[in-house]
């Protein structure tokens, strides 16, 4: 397929101060588009200046949520060159969202190309101070005019950018974590291994009333027994109990992350031992009052390896490793990081150079 290239005739200043990005409230000059309908299948891919997206109020994404996206990060090495980590895991993620949710799939390797070339016209975005990067977040949104609840017949799939920083504010810093059972997140045969709008509407709720009790996030249990440990919402998450690592094991209703997968990878490199099962909460929280050695901490592309020092499960309000980044979070994180950024050398092959 063709791409063609407009460049935009004004350039929006870049931020002056990188330590100011936060995530997320930053756009860059360009963006990536691409029209889906059932006569031409995905065509008119083209990178143009970024602008808003004109709707009718009928369009079918605004009413039934027929949508999926993903979350990845270029990141700027030592030497200045620019770098993806793992984008065809993310592409190839978003294809079986998209099967989930009745969307036709992309072809995996020209938007990784699109998404390149789009980095290149964008590259002076990339930031270059510790901690931060550049976000992606391409989306597909189902465009047709309609209120019948049906798939729609055509789709806008983009691409935008986003210079970044830490996704919370408390960097890495140890988070706290509100584990609720009055609500859930997925359920089984669901679609919360799909990374689609719905899935986080679905966590708002119960987020805010973590954030009013003083909670950064909310950790979600499986949705039929209230028991086992699912994930965070915007990250997947990790235990490590007197060395083991564990996370829970992928059950249909918990997304399939690259980070989480780039993890349990690298502890079998090093021969950590590492299990994904099933983990019930009460396992976690026993285990911390047997006086175990407990880590816990979460994965995302954004959150990258965020250490969870707080834990509130029923009324106990329980302390995870003195509230202190434990080894093993270090470890994980610094490996992940310097392969990133490209400190250090990539041992699975996940790097894609710009
Ligand atoms: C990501 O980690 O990229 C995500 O999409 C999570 C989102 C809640 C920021």
């Amino acid at each position: 397929m063709e791409l063609t290239i407009t460049k935009a005739k004004h350039l929006k200043p870049k931020p002056q101060d990188e330590s100011r990005l936060g995530f997320g409230k930053i756009f860059t000059d360009h963006m990536f588009n691409m029209d889906y309908n059932t006569e031409k299948g995905w065509h008119n891919a083209r990178i143009e200046p970024y602008c808003n997206i004109d709707m009718d109020p009928a369009t079918m994404v605004l009413h039934y949520g027929q949508a999926v996206f993903e979350g990845m990060k270029a990141y700027r090495t030592p030497k200045g060159t620019l770098q993806l980590f793992r984008p065809q895991s993310n592409f190839h993620r978003m294809n079986a969202s998209s099967r989930l949710l009745c969307i036709p799939e992309i072809d995996e390797h020209f938007v990784l190309h699109a998404l390149k070339e789009l980095i290149r016209v964008e590259q002076e975005w990339v930031p270059s101070s510790p901690g931060t990067s550049l976000y992606i977040r391409p989306t597909i949104i189902a465009t047709d005019v309609f209120l019948g609840v049906r798939a729609s017949q055509t789709y806008r799939f983009f691409i935008i950018l986003s210079p970044v920083g830490a996704y919370y504010p408390e960097g890495f810093n140890p988070v706290k974590i509100w584990v609720t059972k009055r609500h859930v997140r997925a359920v089984r045969g669901g679609i919360g291994e799909a990374k689609t709008p719905g899935n986080y509407a679905a966590s708002l709720y119960a987020g805010e009333q973590a954030h009013k009790e003083g909670y950064t996030q909310v950790l979600w249990l499986d949705g039929v027994e209230q028991r086992y440990v699912e994930e965070v919402g915007s990250m997947n998450i990790f235990f490590c109990i007197d060395g083991e690592l564990i996370t829970p094991v992928l059950n249909g209703s918990i997304l399939p992350g690259v980070t989480r997968d780039s993890i349990i990878s690298l502890a079998r490199l090093w021969n950590i031992p590492c299990a994904e099962r099933r983990i019930a909460i009460e396992e976690v929280i026993n285990a911390q009052k047997e006086g175990k050695k407990v880590e816990i901490f979460g994965s995302g592309t954004a959150a990258v390896v965020s250490p969870v020092g707080t834990v509130k499960y029923k009324d106990e309000v329980i302390t995870i490793n003195n509230n202190e980044v434990g080894p093993m979070t270090q470890k994980f994180y610094d490996a992940l990081t310097d392969i990133q950024y490209g400190r250090a050398e990539d041992p699975r092959g996940w790097i894609e150079k710009i």
